[in-house]
């Protein structure tokens, strides 16, 4: 059966206080992006018609990530101003939904880690309900803050009941609601205006229309998730560090298991977005962010840094405290040792020795900098951008190349400012 859900709707109003930081929490960066941008792309990959993002806390901020999203074309944002409960947020999306937005999952934007086949379970389980909805639940160790599942004598879900709600025998049930939800578009639209705020935080919640539903006849059937790391809603600044730890052993895994040795994951920082090549080692303390392609074979680190916009080609080796920014390195190039290569183009096997760096910003802008196949650049050289550096030129140890300069091919450039190396013969070494 068909349980491809037509409508996703994302809830990212919320300030996030508890996070005390005054940036809007779907906004906290988690390996390379916004916790946002993970919740937008489990809500793409079940294939709806539309994606409906609430938006409150900074706004234009939480506006710009969902414009910058792959597959932004369907999404689109509603306003819920002031925030006044998850309920609350879904009231103010009706006007979208209209009277029958077919099956509807509801995505709480705190919850980056749950995985398409959990949510593909959800939607098959609500299929299966005969008209009902569906509702992931999980039994962490430590509930702290989730909802608890009450259900009935005969065990059927029953009702939500909100920690702070709760009482001391609600608190002690060990099953958790964790916040996502498919329902059957008509029975969602018909309860949610139905929905008050008689609880202690005074707000409308969304978890009441179980209750509702069940009142109705209806069936709520709750999808257990064995896998506690799914379950990791963010709520404070220990929990997104516990989310960014669960997501970056998953990349990690990912590349482990394409044939990528990384040396020890647990000093190793991968951001999503990053490809790496059959044999290629990562060595510890390495750091690649998002956008960064690496070829086969190559050697990193340890204690390198890649940032975005770089591509390694196959057979390349960036070694110790070197810093790769925007550059393209050749293949079988490498600067093995204490290097800043920002801006630069290398052609293949070139070498870049120690120390050496390329000073592409002036303070103002930013310049580039090419240096051709088999050149070789001594240690501690300083390439004043923009700079080209010829097919097999030479620059020897502390040379300072000028701005504008064009180091042609074959030719040996010492010294400060760097100029030509003479022969006795007056004509430059070969
Ligand atoms: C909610 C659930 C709780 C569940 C937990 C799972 C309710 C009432 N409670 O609690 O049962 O165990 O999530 O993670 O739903 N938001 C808005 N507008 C608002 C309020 C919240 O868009 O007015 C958004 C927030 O930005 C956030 C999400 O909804 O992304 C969840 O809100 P939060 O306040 O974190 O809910 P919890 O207290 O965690
Ligand atoms: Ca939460």
């Amino acid at each position: 059966m068909n349980s491809r859900p037509d409508t996703v709707v994302i809830l990212a109003a919320g300030q996030g206080t508890r996070m005390k930081s005054a940036a809007a929490k779907v906004l906290a960066p988690l390996c390379g992006q916004t916790m946002l941008a993970w919740v937008l792309d489990q809500a793409l990959a079940l294939g709806p018609k539309r994606v409906i993002v609430v938006v409150g806390h900074q706004a234009d901020e939480v506006r710009r990530v969902v414009g910058t999203h792959a597959g932004k074309a369907q999404i689109e944002c509603v306003v819920q101003e002031p925030q006044s409960g998850t309920g609350h947020a879904l009231q103010v999306c009706l006007p979208a939904l209209g009277a029958d937005p077919g099956r509807v999952v509801v995505l709480y934007g705190d919850m980056p880690l749950l995985t398409h086949a959990a949510l593909e379970r959800l939607c098959a389980s609500q299929a299966d309900s005969g008209g009902g909805a569906a509702l992931l639940t999980c039994e962490p160790q430590n509930p702290r803050g989730f909802g608890r599942i009450v259900r009935s004598k005969s065990g059927e879900v029953a009702r939500i009941v909100e920690e702070k709600d709760a009482s001391a025998e609600i608190k002690a049930l060990r099953e958790v609601n964790l916040g996502v939800y498919c329902f059957a578009g008509p029975d969602l639209v018909a309860l949610l205006p139905g929905l008050t705020n008689d609880n202690v935080q005074r707000e409308f919640y969304l978890t009441d229309v179980v209750e509702k539903l069940v009142a109705k006849s209806r069936r709520v059937l709750a999808v257990l998730l064995e896998d506690e790391s799914q379950a990791i809603g963010v709520n404070t600044l220990a929990h997104l560090a516990e989310a960014r730890r669960a997501l970056q052993l998953r990349i990690l895994e990912r590349h482990l298991l394409a044939g990528v040795y990384i040396e020890d994951p647990h000093t190793t920082f991968i951001d999503h977005d990053v490809e790496i090549g059959v044999g290629t080692t990562i060595h510890p303390c390495s750091v690649i962010q998002a956008g960064v392609k690496i070829g086969a074979r190559c050697e990193i680190g340890p204690f390198a840094m890649l940032r975005g916009g770089s591509v390694l080609h196959d057979g390349a080796a960036i070694g110790n405290f070197v810093e790769v920014n925007r550059s393209r390195i050749g293949a079988k190039s490498k600067a093995k040792h204490l290097a800043y290569l920002g801006d630069a183009t290398l052609g293949e096997r070139v070498n870049i020795g120690a120390g050496t760096i390329f000073a592409n910003y002036d303070g103002q802008t930013k310049s580039p900098c090419a240096v051709g196949d088999g050149a070789f650049v001594g240690s501690g050289s300083i390439l004043v951008a923009p700079v080209t550096v010829g097919q097999g030129a030479t620059l020897g140890a502390g040379a300072v190349v000028t701005r504008n300069s064009e180091v042609p091919a074959g030719e040996v450039w010492v010294g400060v400012p760097a100029r030509a190396l003479r022969s006795k013969s007056n004509g430059p070494k070969p």
